[in-house]
């Protein structure tokens, strides 16, 4: 089964838009317009958004955008991409805080129009029903916006035998446990689980911006860009989807070939 709908993706493969920027600063900058640009056209634009320290640059700049009075938010929609669970969303450490203090917040997104997971529902599979409701609701996602691990997974969507389509709990690999604890006084106070928008959730988006920096991503980036479609790589699952951009720095694109944008 699995290879069927591999060998059915393959089939209609598109080649990534592939964006390989100088630095960090560039990466956020293009990536900012490139979000403003949307948004300016389509002021109601509902975003799909992430958390992690790569889209923080792209966050900070957006705001300046808002500031300078480029772009406004206040009618756009937003959905997260995860949570951890449990987490309640007073805890700091949560992606609702996160998205609070980075992005909702200074760039004048009201709570009505902010929507996330809600780390401390009693009822997991109730909560993402609900979830995958509101996206459908508010129209779908016009522009997703991807961190990557580099486990190749995107939102909390790890590599295994098999990928879940629709908004899930799922239980974190060792590896994002590391890589997450650098955010918590230690590893042991990382939350085991997390609620995430599946991978299908994810393909649905209108188009889809994947962003990396530094060299320990530049492995999941090339799996991802140049390597055969598989479960062990989520995010190269994106191959499948018709409108896709990567925009990485220079270490983050160091095997793809290709000149840097300026
Ligand atoms: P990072 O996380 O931006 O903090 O590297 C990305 C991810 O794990 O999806």
């Amino acid at each position: 089964m699995k290879n069927l709908l591999l060998e059915f993706l393959c089939g209609r493969v598109i080649p990534i838009k592939i964006v390989i920027l100088r630095d960090y600063e560039s990466l956020s900058r293009q990536a900012a317009m490139l979000v403003a640009k949307t948004v300016r056209s389509n002021p109601a634009a509902v975003l799909g958004l992430a958390t992690g320290s790569t889209p923080l640059g792209l966050y900070r700049d957006l705001t300046e955008m808002v500031q300078q009075g480029f772009v406004k938010f206040g009618r756009v929609t937003t959905f997260n991409l995860d949570e951890y669970y449990p987490i309640t969303r007073e805890n700091p450490q949560s992606y609702y805080q996160f998205m609070q203090r980075h992005f909702w917040e200074p760039a004048g997104i009201s709570a009505a129009r902010a929507h996330s997971l809600k780390g401390d529902s009693d009822d997991a599979a109730e909560e993402c029903l609900h979830y995958e409701q509101r996206i459908r609701q508010a129209g779908g996602i016009d522009l997703q916006v991807l961190g990557i691990g580099i486990n190749g997974h995107i939102g909390f969507n790890e590599p295994g035998e098999r990928l879940q389509a629709e908004t899930h709990l799922v239980s974190l690999s060792g590896e994002t446990i590391a890589a997450n604890s650098r955010f918590f006084e230690k590893a042991a106070d990382v939350p085991g689980m997390a609620l995430t928008m599946g991978v299908g959730t994810i393909m649905k988006a209108r188009r889809i911006l994947l962003l990396a920096s530094g060299g320990h991503k530049a492995a999941a980036i090339r799996e991802t860009v140049r390597g055969p479609l598989t479960t062990a790589v989520p995010a190269s699952l994106l191959q499948a989807h018709p409108r896709v951009t990567v925009m990485v720095d220079r270490e983050a694109g160091r095997y793809l070939a290709g000149r840097c944008a300026p």
